[in-house]
């Protein structure tokens, strides 16, 4: 194993005890208040966390596209939801593959306009598929607005040959804007909006929200009403959530950009071996794509493709040469662009993960 000061950079490092932990505490917050764990692995894509997601007592999993469900096939996952508007018919065979490995699939209904498409993607797989319908709670993307176009959804769904309504979510992506002292109230309404419109619809069907920036709150004012929760970005950690939201402290981060200064072009001034190729162009509201994690006053303030730009009061006393570990803006985009991860036990590496499901965007 190559030690950090011998690892070609720029290379990404889990930190595996973080890891653990973030994994822990989440779950162990989900079992508190008897909710289940269905993690989004959109942000690690990897089976090795996956499993571990799996083996502290994760339901199931929820994945962006069908790439990423067969990718996480060999963690043992049972229950799948793939919480995307699946549309293509050339999908079907891979979905009726996914329902016969699987104890649960279910798969996303996301407007009134996508019922058509998903009952003709159904009826060519040959499967009834279980079906949570996604009601939109501000972020304004996929989703049904209002209740009365999630009741009239719902009936159109009753009966169906094809399709079985199971449950409603959300994905509470406009939260990363808020203020954490506006963040409880807006958690409330959303829930009791939500439980409103499940009770027009069906008191029995399942209500899985899923957001890190939320993830807790809603376990604990959800409690009862609730059935799973689907966080993603949880597990790692980034600037968005440590910082931006300040939702996680930064002593919990587990990811980070291991970049080298290779260059010091003027003063104020240092560049990195890493820039959106690696960072990805994901910043943070301040315009920051990432920070170093060890206090000093140092940020990616601008990227090119393999180059990161470095400012701030302790540029200077920077040496070329010097590794810095980094703490990106988002976290899930970096991993994206990465084929494999160095796996670190916070001072060496100790393993190395492949992210099966990088790319699986299809
Ligand atoms: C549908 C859906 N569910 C869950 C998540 C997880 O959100 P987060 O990464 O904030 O935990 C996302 C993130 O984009 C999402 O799009």
């Amino acid at each position: 194993m190559p030690t950090l000061s011998t690892l070609p950079t720029p290379a990404i490092l889990i930190d595996r005890v973080k890891l653990a932990a973030n994994i822990r505490d989440m779950q162990a917050t989900c079992d508190t208040h008897g909710i289940e764990l269905r993690p989004h692995m959109k942000t690690h894509k990897m089976v090795a966390v996956a499993r571990q997601q799996l083996a502290a007592g994760a339901r199931g999993l929820t994945c962006a596209k069908l790439g990423e469900a067969e990718a996480m096939l060999p963690s043992g996952v049972r229950a799948i939801f793939v919480a995307h508007s699946l549309v293509d018919p050339g999908q079907a065979p891979r979905i009726a593959a996914l329902a016969d490995r699987l104890d649960d699939l279910r798969v996303a209904l996301t407007s009134e306009a996508h019922l058509e498409p998903l009952i003709r993607l159904a009826a060519a797989a040959g499967r009834k598929l279980s079906v949570m319908m996604a009601i939109d709670t501000g972020l304004g993307r996929e989703g049904v607005r209002d209740q009365p176009t999630a009741m009239s959804l719902a009936a159109r769904l009753a009966g169906n040959r094809h399709l079985v309504l199971r449950g409603l979510y959300c994905h509470e992506g406009h939260f990363y804007g808020i203020s954490r002292e506006e963040l409880k109230t807006q958690v409330t309404a959303m829930l009791d909006r939500l439980d409103q419109i499940r009770r027009s619809i069906d008191p029995a069907l399942a209500f899985w929200p899923g957001c890190s920036v939320t993830a807790r709150l809603v376990a604990e004012l959800g409690a009862g009403r609730v059935q799973a929760i689907r966080p993603g970005a949880y597990v790692f950690g980034d600037l968005s959530l440590s910082q931006t939201t300040g939702v996680m402290p930064a002593a919990a981060v587990a990811a980070h950009v291991l970049a080298t200064v290779v260059d010091r072009p003027e003063p104020g001034l240092a560049l990195i071996d890493a820039g959106s190729k690696t960072f990805s162009s994901d910043r943070t509201p301040a315009n920051i794509f990432g920070q170093v994690n060890d206090g000093r006053d140092i940020s990616v303030v601008r990227v090119n493709e393999e180059h990161g730009y470095l400012r701030g009061a302790d540029v200077d006393a920077l040496r070329i040469g010097e590794r810095l570990q980094i703490v990106p803006a988002h976290i899930c985009t970096v991993i994206n662009l990465a084929s494999q991860v160095t796996v670190t036990d916070g001072h060496d590496a100790v393993d190395a993960w492949p992210v099966e499901a990088r790319g699986l965007t299809q």
